[in-house]
């Protein structure tokens, strides 16, 4: 049955709506067509504006003065909003890139960005080149069967992330769990509790893990961003412990969950797109448009959130000040009027101006790292992969933030 232009508002507070895609975009498209800037009130949510349109999106993200991203940068619950104003006020709460504004968004933003900038992307290469090959080879090894995102696709990026950290891999299962449990904190599947409580242990396990790393790195500082981090100066002090540890979380999580989503929701789409996938494999030239399209096509960040500064107009609706808005990427990603067929999966498009790595100054500051990752993965399985097909049902992760598929049943045939 179509929704009422409230209840499509609401689904975006409904993590079970992410993992029912139709329904989703059923959705989107309407509050695009009938109410591209829509307040909505959800039962245990603060109210906030949703919007809907590309353009409407790309003007709150350039706007970074009149739309902050503090107190308010993603969408939780009222209860989850109360307890991290709590741990703000007793200075225990999480302090990303994505919770500040400028000035101090700027200089810690400046204290990372060296480790993304193309000489370092290109010093990652032959190591990423290298994990790529890992994965295919143990694709191989499965004897021409598994479950794509839980035997593959999570564990990639995250040795991705791991390299460039500097972390050593016998830590990998314990920042696996974690990274999960973080976000797919919303699904039943990988939940470790369900109150706020319980939520917010996992964060001080992953508090104290890189509480660890940072004193060692202090002590015997090395040459990788986990050093750069826990020897970063601002106006000649170190970082406090809380800055720190949320800078790392903030890597480890932002680039783990959107990549491997990325590549498998990619695999996905070229499997129901078997044409696509032909046209690739002919013609690998192609790749880097067709890993923007898997990135267009997936977007695995949902949602960020701002909060007016001073009273505004949002694709003519007045937003007052201390409203917040949700921008919502999947839905900016399918406007028709920037996108030509936007529900076509299309491995050659171009333009392709998608949102899903944000705009502005919170631009993603992984992009450069994600495009490579998924080129290189794409790189080593498309020219081994002689057959693939689906062997069972694709599942999503329910979630209002990061995530996609989480189960991928699939059978394939490799070369070598
Ligand atoms: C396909 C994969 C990825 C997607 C779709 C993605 C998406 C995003 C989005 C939407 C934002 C917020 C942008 C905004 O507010 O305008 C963001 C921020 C960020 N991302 Fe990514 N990301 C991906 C991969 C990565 C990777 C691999 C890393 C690092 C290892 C990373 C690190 C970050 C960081 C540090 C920020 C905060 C930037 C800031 O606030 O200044 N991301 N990302």
């Amino acid at each position: 049955m179509t929704p009422t232009v409230t209840e499509a508002g609401l689904a975006l507070t409904d993590p079970a709506a992410y993992a029912d895609e139709p329904r989703l975009h059923e959705a989107l498209g309407l509050l695009r067509r009938e109410a591209p800037v829509h307040w909505v009130e959800a039962a245990g949510f603060a109210p906030f504006w949703a919007i809907t349109r590309h353009a409407d999106i790309m003007e709150v993200e350039r706007n970074h003065a009149l739309f902050h991203n503090a107190p308010r940068p993603l969408l939780q619950t009222a209860e989850m909003d109360a307890l991290q104003r709590q741990r703000e006020a007793e200075g225990t709460g999480l302090r990303t890139l994505i919770h500040m504004d400028d000035p101090q968004h700027r200089v810690v933003r400046a204290i990372g960005a060296d480790w993304f900038r193309p000489k370092a992307m290109r010093a990652m290469e032959d190591r990423i080149g290298e994990l790529a090959r890992r994965y295919v080879d143990r694709m191989a090894a499965l004897g021409g069967s598994c479950d794509f995102v839980q035997q593959v696709a999570v564990h990639y990026p995250l040795y991705v992330i791991l390299s460039l950290l500097g972390l050593p891999e016998s830590d990998f299962p314990r920042l696996l769990k974690l990274t999960q449990e973080l976000f797919g904190g919303q699904d039943e599947e990988f939940q470790r509790g369900t109150t706020p409580e319980e939520l917010l242990t996992t964060l001080l396990d992953f508090f104290e893990y890189f509480q660890g790393i940072t004193s060692a790195r202090r002590e015997t500082p090395t040459d990788d961003l986990a050093s750069a981090i826990a020897n970063a100066r601002v106006d000649g002090e170190f970082l406090s412990d809380i800055d720190v540890a949320s800078y790392y979380v903030i890597i480890a999580t932002a680039g783990h969950d959107t990549t491997s989503s990325t590549i498998s929701g990619g695999l996905h789409a070229l499997i129901q797109h078997p044409g696509e996938l032909a046209r690739l494999q002919d013609d690998p030239a192609l790749l880097p448009a067709a890993v923007d399209e898997m990135i267009r096509w997936v977007t695995p960040v949902k949602e960020f959130m701002r909060t007016a500064t001073a009273e505004t107009e949002v694709g003519g609706v007045t937003i007052k000040e201390g409203e917040a808005v949700l921008l919502s990427y999947p839905s900016g990603n399918r406007d028709e009027e920037v996108f030509t067929h936007p529900f076509r999966f299309d491995a050659g498009r171009d333009p392709n101006k998608h949102l899903a790595f944000g705009f502005g100054v919170h631009y993603c500051l992984g992009a450069a790292l994600a495009r490579m990752e998924t080129r290189a993965l794409f790189a080593e399985l498309l020219p081994r992969l002689e057959s693939i097909e689906l062997t069972g049902q694709a599942d999503w992760t329910a979630t209002t933030f990061v995530g996609g598929l989480k189960h991928l049943p699939i059978g394939y045939r490799l070369k070598g």
